[in-house]
């Protein structure tokens, strides 16, 4: 099926009056939170319901038709020109994801959905060769069940038996929550990708300095790096903190802390490896109590497999060598490993030329950071764009984002449609002329 030439052009004024209200609606999500004050949004909350019922409006005023998933996903479907209308058109997924970590930013993930919308925006009704689908994923984080990319994988079918026994805090089971979902939106459609799926792009901040330091507003990654994450516990024995001497403990507060002092310590000469425990609970947790129990979050990361499984391997041995000399247990948990994963290279070079030819130098770039490509990457050609970060801080209440860089990064988006449409053009040209020869 051949797809139409006809280009998209938007002027300067649309980028930026499209930036701004992009940005002004990333300001507003912050207000659909857990906790007041902070902006917090997990996975099927009511927060996240709040969320969903601003990003569907602003869908359907841009065209779309509007449905969610079985996993929470949000997803507006906005059709081709007539032509090529139907389940079998070729489509281009623009996503990514609508939760947040506790206490986060604004931008994280959710930029990249107000992009995709006002990509659509911005064609002011015009239809390409290509169904848009722009999707807003339910979980990148993994706030809730301890498992990142819950709506990426549900869509790609990866989301498999252990990962929905998994339980939240309140003993609330993956499958469960997902049903009650299901009972509450009667509408919902199967979360898996229509079968003429060709591409899937997506916006991000870049969650860290280098776009900032080569003074660059937009940067294309080639590989995200793979990620493991772990839960360990530490056994001791909880005793009285006046009455027992200290050669008589067994602490496991104290046996963690050398432990992730270690762990600090290790990934710091290695280059490349980032090593974090960002989680720790102490039980029973009193201040005349010496700690019985600690358990204790490990992400570790590293752009080379190989490196990361070691690092762990050296990480739990150590762990065991401490435990046995402070006369403490110690158990681990591989809760969630992700290799890392290469971008596709024709989509990557079609991201680069709509970077350049919105008059910025092309920065390949390595992403430290897990995002939505990473899961969709192995089943579908998948792309990435990253924008500046100021400060190159994320995860905080003070992440940023520039206008300028986000009406670049409209500039770029639209080259990419325009581009992504000539390729297919392309392809099934020269598919056809293989069949006449
Ligand atoms: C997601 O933000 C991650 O990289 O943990
Ligand atoms: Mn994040
Ligand atoms: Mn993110």
């Amino acid at each position: 099926m051949r797809v139409p030439m006809g280009h998209l052009e938007t002027t300067d004024k649309d980028y930026e009056l499209l930036a701004r209200t992009a940005v002004a609606r990333c300001d507003l999500l912050a207000g659909c939170t857990e906790h007041p004050g902070r902006i917090t949004r997990t996975f099927l909350s009511p927060a996240m319901e709040a969320c969903h019922r601003h990003v569907r409006n602003w869908m359907e005023g841009a065209g779309m038709a509007v449905r969610v998933d079985r996993a929470g996903n949000l997803r507006g479907h906005y059709a081709s020109d007539t032509l090529q209308s139907g389940e079998h058109a070729p489509n281009l997924i623009i996503g990514s994801h609508l939760d947040t970590v506790p206490n986060a930013g604004r931008y994280d993930g959710v930029l990249g959905v107000l992009l995709g919308i006002a990509l659509v925006e911005a064609m002011s009704g015009r239809r390409l060769g290509l169904d848009i689908e722009v999707i807003g994923f339910s979980d990148e984080e993994g706030v809730r069940y301890g498992l990142p990319f819950i709506g990426s994988r549900a869509v790609t079918g990866t989301l498999l038996a252990p990962h929905l026994a998994r339980r939240d805090a309140n003993g609330i089971a993956l499958f469960g929550a997902l049903d009650s979902y299901a009972a509450r939106h009667p509408d919902v459609i199967n979360p898996k990708f229509n079968p003429s799926v060709r591409g899937y792009l997506e916006f991000h901040i870049e969650q860290g300095p280098v776009l900032e330091h080569a003074g660059l507003g937009l940067g294309v990654v080639e590989t995200i790096v793979g990620q493991s994450r772990l839960r360990l516990t530490f056994r001791g024995r909880s005793d009285h903190a006046g009455t027992t001497p200290m050669f008589l403990r067994h602490d496991a507060l104290a046996a963690a802390a050398e432990w992730v002092l270690a762990v600090e310590s290790a990934a710091g000469s290695t280059p490349g490896l980032v090593a974090t425990t960002g989680q720790l609970t102490c039980e029973p947790g009193a201040a005349n109590v010496i700690s019985g129990l600690v358990s204790c979050s490990l992400d570790v990361r590293h752009g080379s497999d190989k490196t990361r499984q070691l690092a762990i391997e050296d990480f739990l041995a150590t762990a065991g060598a401490i435990g046995q000399r402070r006369q403490i247990e110690v158990e681990h948990l591989i809760e969630h490993e992700q290799a890392a994963v290469d971008l596709d290279s024709a989509l990557t070079a079609i991201a680069n030329r709509a970077v350049s030819d919105a008059g910025i130098l092309p920065r390949h770039m390595t992403s430290g950071a897990g995002h939505d490509a990473m899961i969709i990457a192995p089943k579908i050609p998948a792309a990435m764009i990253f924008l500046r970060s100021p400060g190159g801080i994320s995860h905080h209440p003070d992440e940023a984002v520039l206008p300028e860089d986000v009406a670049l990064a409209l500039r770029a988006g639209t080259n990419f449609l325009n581009l992504f449409q000539d390729y297919l053009n392309t392809s099934v040209e020269s598919e056809s002329k293989s069949c006449i020869t």
